[in-house]
């Protein structure tokens, strides 16, 4: 029977810190009527100070590999999707790597809010070649320390937390069927923050001039992620020899309702097969389509058997999608 890489353990870790909208009143000039009504967002976990990325990353790990029935020391390979990271380099996977006292190679991966998916297909491969065995794949972030807390059309968005999986060949017909990428880096000024690496490196003008911050094009991120993600989430339904109407649940990256909306209506699926929990965490960039994908098998959402889809957008501009048999 053909084997395919596939996922054997999940795990999530988001802070304890909740932050509402109507937190978010007191900080700057904004209702919970407009976040709720043009982003669907409640509420976001926000990292208390000193809780860095590789922290998160590393409960996360820890759960999934607990869940699949292994320890650390059986792990052949870390890697991190992460923009926001505890440092320049080293790499966060090594931190997490260390903290989870595991010995194997680890690095990370860029690819912003499509850092999951990007992240899956790189293990997929690097499990069907023969060479690696059980990889852990997280997505964590910590943006918050990377937000113009003052600047409401971006502070509202995104918080913190982070997701992991350890992919490992499965059979049974079941396991990753199809992955998809693409990046477009004439987009890539639309959403970044420009300090901080060689281009613009720290200086007292660039933190003066709050570079060092996330830095968006709302308007235009907007129609792109709907063309793309739809588009992307397509692309993997046919290189996976199915047809739309077969994906029992669709999970999207969860940046914004209306976003998703978009993009049901591009993919032509029901609502009942759309999984949303942006209201509680709103935008986790790389963290968003793990945590998501966690809290669907947890809660029944995704049975034994389910063709499930997982489908992000992100600075870059990336976008990716990978279908699964669960
Ligand atoms: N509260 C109140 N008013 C606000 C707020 C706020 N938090 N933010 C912006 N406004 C105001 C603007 O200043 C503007 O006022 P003006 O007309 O007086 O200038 C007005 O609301 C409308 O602003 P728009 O930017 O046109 O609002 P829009 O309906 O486009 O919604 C939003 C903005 C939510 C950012 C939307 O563009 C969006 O979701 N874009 C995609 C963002 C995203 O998902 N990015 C991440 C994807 S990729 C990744 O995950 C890394």
């Amino acid at each position: 029977m053909k084997k395919n890489a596939g996922i054997i353990g999940l795990g999530v870790y988001v802070p304890e810190k909740v932050l509402t909208n109507t937190d978010l009143e007191k900080m700057v000039d904004t209702t919970d009527e407009w976040i709720l009504s043009r982003t669907g967002i409640r509420e976001r976990r926000i990292a208390m100070p000193g809780e860095t990325c590789s922290d998160l990353a590393t409960k996360a790990g820890l759960e999934a590999v607990k869940n699949a029935g292994l320890t650390p020391t059986d792990l052949d390979l870390i890697i991190v999707a992460t923009i926001s990271g505890d440092m320049l380099f080293p790499s966060t996977a090594c931190l997490v790597q260390s903290k989870l006292g595991a010995a194997c190679p680890a690095f990370d991966l860029g690819a912003a809010c499509s850092g999951f998916p990007y992240a899956v297909a790189v293990a997929q491969g690097l499990i069907l070649s023969g060479s690696f065995k059980n990889i852990l794949v997280i997505g964590a972030e910590v943006l918050s320390g990377f937000i113009d807390w003052s600047d409401r059309s971006t502070c509202v968005l995104f918080g913190d937390g982070a997701g992991a999986a350890v992919i490992s060949e499965v059979g049974g017909n079941k396991g990753i069927l199809s992955t998809y990428l693409a990046s477009d880096g004439r987009y890539a000024d639309l959403l970044k923050i420009p300090a901080g690496g060689s281009a613009i490196p720290p200086s007292s003008e660039s933190v003066q001039q709050k570079l060092h911050t996330l830095k968006m094009n709302g308007s235009e991120v907007f129609k792109l992620a709907v063309r793309n993600m739809g588009d992307a989430a397509l692309k993997a339904i046919e290189l996976a020899g199915l047809k739309p109407e077969q994906i029992d649940l669709l999970i999207p990256h969860q940046a914004n309702l209306r976003i998703i909306n978009a993009v049901r209506e591009r993919v032509n699926m029901p609502q009942e097969k759309i999984f949303i929990n942006l209201d509680r965490y709103g935008n986790m960039s790389s963290a968003s389509t793990i945590v998501a994908l966690y809290e669907a098998v947890k809660t029944g959402r995704i049975k034994s058997g389910n063709y499930i889809e997982l489908v992000a957008f992100g600075s870059g501009l990336t976008w990716a999608s990978t279908v699964m048999r669960w």
